[in-house]
């Protein structure tokens, strides 16, 4: 089953780092902010990555139908792969580190810990603080096989016309969805403002891990778990034909919860060791001990 795409559709990255460090040329933190982050923006620029990050988008861009998304829903969303204790999910899902540069490039828990401890020194909830902490547990997709490009990337809806405020829109002519009449007007299969609930996504780490989370989140947490990587809403509010009032309030958590995913890199990372005992507490507070992926 695996097999359908070669190795290099598969891994198009050299790690799924890629695609945020990308972000981060696309969305740079605002000028007023960017005292500190010189260093974020080493390497950004070099064609290599920008090279490989098209090549992703493209693959992106041209598989993600809307029979993929049913497909990979079918395939994951039955949670029948692996059971894991948090803790444990947390380990393995850190195994999906870059060994290419390690000096550069920060293992997931510590982006986790990262984006966590930004929300928590602004004195959010702890449960916005719990939502920065497993945002990306989804990403162990990866280590399932999955393609670089059904677990990361912006996300969008499939199932009506792709927004030309969706990156790399001009690869979207591959898609075969862009050619079916039923999916490539402005609503495609869907109403005017139906609410986003009713709308499909493409695939990947976001809605994977909402689906998992659904019953144990606060609404805003689930938001912000389900929407982080649909940039052309967020930022470009791109299809706002189809939210609802209710989406457009609850945005405003998404929005929220973008800066701290994208800007709390810090040059010295957070004590993973020193600071196990308060997510520990956090984790049962909110969380089953096991999990099902
Ligand atoms: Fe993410
Ligand atoms: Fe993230």
């Amino acid at each position: 089953m695996k097999s359908k795409f070669t190795k290099k559709e598969t891994a198009p990255l050299e790690n799924i780092e890629e695609w945020e460090d990308d972000l981060l040329v696309r969305y740079p933190k605002p000028k007023s902010e960017q005292a500190k982050s010189k260093e974020d923006y080493r390497n950004y620029h070099d064609s290599e990555r920008v090279d490989t990050v098209r090549e992703f988008y493209r693959l992106n861009h041209q598989y993600q139908t809307y029979d993929f998304v049913v497909e990979k829903q079918k395939e994951f969303l039955a949670f029948d792969k692996k059971e894991m204790a948090f803790w444990d999910a947390i380990d393995y899902l850190n195994t999906l580190v870059d060994d290419s540069d390690p000096d550069i490039n920060l293992d997931q828990l510590q982006h986790l810990l990262q984006t966590s401890e930004a929300i928590r020194a602004d004195g959010h909830p702890d449960w916005f603080v719990l939502t920065g902490f497993i945002h990306d547990m989804g990403k162990v997709l990866c280590l399932f096989g999955e393609p670089q490009w059904a677990v990361v990337g912006d996300t969008f809806p499939v199932g009506c016309r792709h927004s030309d405020k969706i990156v790399y829109p001009e690869f979207f002519g591959a898609n075969p969805d862009h050619h079916d009449e039923r999916y490539n007007t402005e609503y495609g299969i869907y109403e005017p403002n139906c609410g986003l609930d009713n709308v499909k996504m493409s695939w990947g780490h976001d809605e994977y891990l909402y689906q998992m989370m659904k019953d144990y989140l606060p609404e805003p947490a689930l938001y912000m778990i389900r929407y982080h990587s649909f940039y052309a809403q967020h930022r470009e509010g791109a299809y706002d034909h189809l939210l609802n009032d209710h989406d457009k309030e609850m945005f405003k958590w998404v929005d929220k919860f973008n800066p701290y995913d994208l800007y709390s890199k810090v040059p010295v990372p957070p004590d993973a060791k020193k600071l196990r005992p308060y997510y520990e507490d956090l984790v049962a507070k909110y969380l089953p001990d096991t999990l099902k992926f």
